[in-house]
Formats: C-alpha cells, sequence, structure tokens
C-alpha cells in the first residue's frame, strides 16, 4: 500500500492497484447478472410495495418504482465507472479510498456499515413475514408476542423468526463462504420463477377501478413512496464487490450492474401494476401482500407457492448483505481503521468469524425490535448518501486522474453524475426527520471512532508505514 507524497494526513489516499490480483477470473456477464439479480430481489418487492401503496403512493406506486429506478440507473452508471477504472474487489468504501483519501473513505465505510446491518435487518424482518404467512397456511400460530417489532400497544415484543434466520444465515457464513453460496444460482431462478408465475395468474385479477384514484397521495406521495421503493433496488452495487475475480471486468461489470437493474427494473413495473390492479391500495399494508392478493382472489393455492419462492428468494439476498457487511468490515479493519477482531480470519473455516458473529448479533438485535418501514428507511438514507458520494467520485477522479483506464465511461460527464447525484439527495429528503437524526447521530459517532482510533491505527499513518520497512 502507498500513499501520494504530500498529502495531509486526513486525505491520505491509497494507491489503486493495477497488479494482477491473486483470485481467479472466472465470472462473466451472465454470471454477475445473476449475482445482481441475486443481491437485487427481496424483501423491497415482496414486501415494501404493500407499505408503499397504503401509506403513500397509492396505484402511483407504478411512478414510485420508475422514478427510484430511473436514478438508480443513473446511479448504476457512474457505479460501473468506478469499478471498472479501479477493479479491485470491494465497494465503494474501497473506491473512495483512492480517490478521495482516508476521511471520506471513513465517512462512506462507516455509513455503508449502517446502509448493509440495516438492510440485513429489514431483509430479515421482510423474511419473517412470509415465513409466518407459510406457517398460517398450513396451521401453525407462533404465540403473538413473538411475532413483531417491540410494540407493546400491539402486543409485540420481539419477531422471533427474523433474529432466528438472522443466525442461521451468520452460521452459514463461518461455515465457509462456497458452501453459502453455491445455492445462489437455484435460489435466483426459483425468485424469478414466482415472481413470473405472479404476474401471469395476477394479470388475470386485475380491475381497473381499483387504479382510481390513481394519486390519492398527490405526487408528494408518489416522491415518497419513490424514497421507500428504492429500498427495492438496493444490491447492484454488490455485483462491483466481485471485481477481482470477473473475467474483462471493465466490459462484463457495467454489463451486469445495468442488466441486472434492467431487469429488476421492468418486473418492478409489472408487479406493482398488478398488485394495485388486484386488491384496494389501502388494504396492502400487511408484511407479505404479494400472497395477499392471490389470496384476496382466493388462490391460496398459489398463494402457498409465492410464500415459498419470497423466502427462498428473500434468503439470498440476506447473504448478500450480511455478507458484505462482513467483507466490509474486514476491509476497513484490515486497512488498520478498525479493530484487528473484524480481519482476524477463523483456521477452519477460513471467514472472519468472530467479526461476522458480533455483525450478525447487532443485526438480530435490531431486525428482532424494529419494525420493517423505520429499517427500510436507514438503510435508504445510506445507500443514498453512498450513491451520491460515488457519482461526485467519477467526475472528480475524471479530472485528478483522466488517463486512467476506463473499461466504461459514464456518457454525458459530468451532467449524469450531477443528475444522479441530485436525485440521491432528492429522496434522501423525503425521508422522515427521525431517519435523518438517527443517520447524523451515527455519522459524529464515526467521527468520534475515526479520530480516537482509527487515524492513529491506519496503515496509511506515517509511524505504521515505517514499522512495515
Ligand atoms: N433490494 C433488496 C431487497 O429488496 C435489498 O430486499
Amino acid at each position: 500500500m502507498s500513499t501520494t507524497k504530500g498529502q495531509s494526513s486526513l486525505f491520505r489516499r491509497k494507491a489503486i492497484k493495477e497488479g494482477p490480483s491473486n483470485l481467479k477470473r472466472v465470472l462473466g456477464p451472465l454470471d454477475l447478472t445473476t449475482l445482481g439479480v441475486g443481491a437485487i430481489i427481496g424483501t423491497g418487492i415482496f414486501v415494501l410495495t404493500g407499505v408503499a401503496a397504503a401509506k403513500y403512493a397509492g396505484p402511483g406506486l407504478v411512478l414510485s418504482f420508475l422514478l427510484a429506478g430511473i436514478i438508480c440507473a443513473f446511479a448504476a452508471l457512474c457505479y460501473s465507472e468506478f469499478a471498472s477504472s479501479v477493479p479491485a474487489s470491494g465497494s465503494a468504501y474501497t473506491y473512495s479510498y483512492t480517490t478521495f483519501g482516508e476521511l471520506i473513505a471513513w465517512i462512506l465505510g462507516w455509513d455503508l456499515i449502517l446502509e448493509y446491518g440495516f438492510a440485513s435487518a429489514a431483509v430479515a424482518s421482510g423474511w419473517s413475514g412470509y415465513f409466518q404467512s407459510l406457517l398460517s397456511g398450513i396451521g401453525i400460530q407462533l404465540p403473538h408476542a413473538l411475532t413483531g417489532a417491540f410494540n407493546p400497544d400491539k402486543g409485540t415484543y420481539v419477531d422471533i423468526t427474523a433474529v432466528l434466520i438472522t443466525l442461521i444465515i451468520a452460521t452459514l457464513l463461518t461455515r465457509g463462504v462456497k458452501e453459502a453460496t453455491r445455492a445462489n444460482g437455484i435460489m435466483v431462478g426459483i425468485k424469478l420463477l414466482v415472481v413470473l408465475i405472479f404476474i401471469g395468474v395476477g394479470v388475470f385479477y386485475v380491475k381497473p377501478d381499483n387504479w382510481h384514484p390513481f394519486l390519492p397521495f398527490g405526487f408528494g406521495g408518489v416522491t415518497a413512496g419513490a424514497a421507500t421503493v428504492f429500498f427495492a433496488y438496493i444490491g447492484f452495487d454488490a455485483v462491483s464487490t466481485a471485481a477481482e475475480e470477473v473475467k474483462e471486468p471493465q466490459r462484463n461489470l457495467p454489463i451486469g450492474i445495468i442488466a441486472s437493474l434492467a431487469i429488476c427494473t421492468v418486473l418492478y413495473i409489472v408487479v406493482s401494476l398488478i398488485l394495485t390492479g388486484i386488491v384496494p391500495y389501502n388494504l396492502l399494508n400487511v408484511s407479505d401482500p404479494v400472497a395477499f392478493a392471490l389470496e384476496f382472489v382466493n388462490m391460496n393455492g398459489i398463494a402457498w407457492i409465492i410464500s415459498l419462492g419470497a423466502i427462498t428468494g428473500i434468503t439470498t439476498v440476506l447473504l448478500v448483505m450480511m455478507y458484505g457487511q462482513t467483507r466490509l468490515l474486514y476491509s476497513m479493519s484490515r486497512d488498520g481503521l478498525l479493530s484487528p477482531t473484524f480481519s482476524k480470519v477463523s483456521g477452519k473455516s477460513g471467514t472472519p468469524a468472530a467479526g461476522t458473529w458480533i455483525s450478525a448479533v447487532v443485526i438480530a438485535f435490531f431486525a428482532g425490535l424494529i419494525p420493517l418501514d423505520h429499517l427500510a428507511e436507514l438503510t435508504n438514507i445510506g445507500t443514498l448518501f453512498a450513491f451520491t458520494v460515488v457519482s461526485i467520485g467519477v467526475i472528480v477522479l475524471r479530472r485528478s486522474q483522466p488517463d486512467l483506464q476506463r473499461g466504461f465511461r459514464v456518457p454525458l460527464v459530468p451532467l449524469i453524475p450531477i443528475l444522479s447525484a441530485v436525485g440521491c439527495v432528492y429522496l434522501m429528503f423525503q425521508l422522515k426527520a427521525l431517519t435523518w437524526y438517527t443517520f447524523l447521530i451515527w455519522l459524529v459517532i464515526g467521527l468520534a471512532v475515526y479520530f480516537s482510533y482509527g487515524r492513529r491505527h491506519s496503515l496509511l499513518h506515517p509511524e505504521n508505514v515505517l514499522k512495515k520497512y
């Protein structure tokens, strides 16, 4: 690792590594698209569509998906350029370390810890909704107190199945990643199949009357809905974390990122139209809206199959998110910015087991106690912030390193990165004040951790650089 001479310590940068990687380049465009779809389709479409339609957008939900999809497309183009010019594995954290220097990289890394942590908790909570619906389909009811987030008024204290699935996935991840990801392709296939079954069956039960009024909460409802369903698109960025294992990354990474996003956008638009066409929007605030819509038209058997497929599909997202979290903690710890516990690899399994368990316990805590819509909002604010930084990063990198080889170049720079950044900030402002406060407090804690620990322990700290030689 080296820094550029003459940088002030807060902005010391990691050099862009262009040497050969140790990992095998085996992944092609189809693998990457599968990886992307595996990370994207989950709690967002299967669960949050219901909340967003009932509380914010009504049948105009389709416009919310369109708006969030357009903003994500701009961000995906920026991600693609970043990923194809810094083909090292890792996430926006790694990219920003080479572009903006350590302080911003820290802020972004800290922000991504929040994103992946809350995304995992939200996805576990969505998983739980479908699991409980599946159980009740075969006549099993859990004690009411254990079926939802902490809310004594409603008589629920902990969402026990959300806690359990988090711990089960953590066990899988500590056993070895190969085992955990082997089934990914099959699970992605099942997930796509149930979405297509829903579309194929649901389309015959659409009553256009349910689309009136189309915008019961006005256009403000559409934008608030977009800020919620933005969650459904999160995950395409995960494709870029595989950069070191991709054949011709400069060409294939952008294909994988953009293709997976395009497929999901089309599916989401169709699903949201059909969902609000089958059920009056105000009835959709349930924990399993897609299955509920089919029960609503007495297709209970198919609803049960959809629940089973949704559970399978949401599991892949949880795997990717929790894996992303541990990998991020691992890279930040390896760079010296976080405690070495997070990069200690256990001999037997070759995985960062201690770090995985620490993050799993924290995720399980939030998944068990906090309602899904709050978790999703917190995930969204963190992700939108990361996308904003990446978009600005594209412009900065074009200026600071104009000759760097870029496999993919965003067209119309700086217009598209600016549209992406503005779109993301706009969606951030649609989120609740409480979400903003939590986010800002998290960032302040992060700065305290950096100045009291990370800055001195960083491998780029002059004393630590000297120690190496
Ligand atoms: N996009 C992912 C989901 O909807 C996070 O579950």
